[in-house]
């Protein structure tokens, strides 16, 4: 039976890479050379390419570029819900992941927050752990112990239909932080939600995630947003997505809400911007350079 490349990577051990020669603990989540196509020959679209990053232990980044970038499809390959293309290799902790052994690795939001109308909050927060085989009542009870730190004291019996937005929004996050996983991906979870209430959302993830100590990968379409939450910002190219720039935001936590007026957070976005918008030109543009 003929080996793929991929199975190979599963068996053996963990290159030797820079960071591991340098002696330090291996990041998290690292992908090299990651690539996603869809379909073959001439409908073939290549959604992502040749995406290197690492993300360390604790991180908060935010990932932004232009629609059809390829974002969710790079989250769907990291969650394990799309195989990537065999050309490149994702490792967690050092160890290379095959495409099997990913799912279930980090806990997902999906761009859509996909709770289940017939089912009330603590049901529909468990769900992951349900599916994990953990008994009902012990996922219930871990899951009403973690109510009052998702704003949703008293409302465990509610249903999706009987929610705000921005509830609706923490129930799913709640599902997320209630599968334990060392690392989070977030699909645009503010997305839908009016500004004032997004606002009060990113101040509350910080807090959450300031708690909680988990690693975050953040999808968003807010400049803002990203660079607020972010100890990194991750610019991705018009589609073939792949890394145009990675910036440390290095300002001081916990985060103000005042200083997305500082002088140093306006730079940091007015260079932010600029990327961003060359990108996004591309992609209506795409026979002017893009893919
Ligand atoms: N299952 C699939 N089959 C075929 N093509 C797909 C599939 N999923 C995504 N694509 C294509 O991959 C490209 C990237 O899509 P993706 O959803 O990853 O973009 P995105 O950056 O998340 O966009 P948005 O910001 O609008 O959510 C698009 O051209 C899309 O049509
Ligand atoms: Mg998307």
């Amino acid at each position: 039976m003929p080996v793929s490349p991929r199975d190979l990577l599963a068996t053996r051990p963990a290159p030797a890479t820079a960071t591991a020669a340098a002696g330090e603990k291996p990041p998290l989540l690292e992908l090299v050379n990651l690539w996603k196509r869809f379909g073959d020959g001439p409908s073939q679209v290549t959604a992502v390419s040749n995406v290197n990053l690492k993300i360390r232990d604790g991180e908060f980044v935010t990932l932004v570029g232009p629609s059809g970038c390829g974002k969710s499809t790079l989250f769907n390959v990291v969650g394990g819900l799309l195989p990537g293309d065999d050309d490149g290799s994702i490792l967690m902790h050092g160890r290379p992941m095959a495409d099997g052994a990913l799912l279930g690795k980090v806990s997902f939001m999906p761009q859509r927050d996909l709770l289940f109308a017939w089912r009330n909050v603590i049901d529909n927060a468990i769900l992951g752990l349900e599916v994990e085989g953990v008994p009902r009542a012990k996922a219930r009870a871990r899951a009403l112990e973690m109510l009052p730190d998702f704003g949703l004291k008293g409302f465990a019996k509610h249903y999706p239909h009987q929610l705000s937005g921005g509830m609706r929004q923490r129930v799913a996050l709640m599902r997320t932080f209630l599968f334990e996983r060392d690392m989070i991906l977030l699909d645009e979870p503010f997305g839908a939600l009016d500004a004032l209430t997004r606002a009060m959302m990113q101040r509350w993830l910080l807090d959450i995630w300031s708690r909680y100590k988990r690693t975050v990968l953040f999808i968003t379409h807010d400049i803002d947003e990203a660079i607020f939450l972010g100890d990194r910002v991750v610019v991705m190219t018009a589609r073939p997505g792949t890394i145009k720039c990675d910036e440390v935001i290095d300002l001081p936590r916990p985060r103000d809400p005042e200083i997305v007026t500082s002088p140093e957070f306006i730079a940091i976005k007015r260079r932010l911007l600029d990327a961003i918008e060359e990108e996004a030109r591309k992609s209506f543009m795409p026979e002017s350079g893009g893919a």
